[in-house]
């Protein structure tokens, strides 16, 4: 089977609030989209890279244009929804034509421009004979407490087993298609397979493949981009 990687790229960026959509931002030299578009294409393992942007998307085409080494390893898909899940979703009906059922499909943010193709290799070598999938995350280093609805804490909740979800998401085309077409409302891939009783696994990440959320988000991603740390 063949993997192929999907991008949700048509979220508006309202905890950023920039001038535009987040992933448009200039980060250590280009836009953060065109990092992870520029990883994906560079990485001999996947097949092709779908993106998925909101039907009224203005930068997307510049963000395309000159990058002769990205035109036969990426295609748009106009065809953004009103939450990640519902981009996600049209763009696993959209590529339905193009992708086997048992193919992989990675699933990642366009708001996570640090990863690299190592951390692709590591998720890949991990889960390519996986009979479900699964995704980076991190193990949760904070103490974590269980707040009221006045801020008064009223539990410390124990961080042993508890990991941050990141992307990509691996799952094969099928099943992660019927998955999303039965959940409501999910954040990721893998709460709508595990709603089917299926166990994702876990695979380490890293603090570099952050998702940039907030605008001091912003400066710790270029750091990681540069080099610097
Ligand atoms: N996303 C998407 N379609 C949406 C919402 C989000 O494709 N309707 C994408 C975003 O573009 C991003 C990823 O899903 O690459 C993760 O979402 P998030 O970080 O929440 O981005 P935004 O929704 O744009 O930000 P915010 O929630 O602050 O508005
Ligand atoms: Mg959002």
């Amino acid at each position: 089977s063949r993997y192929f990687a999907l991008i949700p790229a048509a979220g508006v960026g309202a905890r950023m609030s920039a001038g535009c959509p987040k992933q448009y931002l200039p980060l250590a030299g280009k836009p953060m989209l065109r990092h992870v578009l520029d990883t994906f294409a560079a990485t001999p393992e996947i097949a092709h890279t779908y993106v998925v942007v909101s039907p009224e998307d203005g930068y997307i085409a510049d963000v395309l244009s000159g990058a002769s080494h990205l035109f036969d390893r990426i295609s748009v898909i106009y065809h953004g929804g009103a939450t990640r899940h519902q981009s996600v979703l049209n763009g696993l009906r959209a590529i339905g034509g193009q992708v086997g059922e048992n193919d992989w499909v990675l699933v990642h943010d366009a708001a996570r421009p640090g990863l690299n193709g190592e951390l692709i290799g590591k998720l890949v070598c991990e889960l390519r004979d996986d009979p479900v999938g699964g995704l980076l995350a991190l193990p949760v280093v904070d103490t974590l407490k269980r707040g009221d609805g006045e801020r008064r804490a009223q539990a410390t909740v124990s961080r042993e087993h508890l990991w941050a979800a990141q992307t990509p998401q691996m799952f094969r085309y099928a099943l992660l298609r019927r998955a999303l077409e039965q959940a409501d409302a999910v954040t990721d891939e893998a709460s709508a397979i595990e709603a089917l009783g299926l166990q994702p696994k876990l695979v380490e990440g890293s603090p570099r493949n952050l998702k940039v959320t907030l605008p001091h988000d912003v400066a710790l991603a270029e750091l990681y981009l540069k080099g610097i740390a």
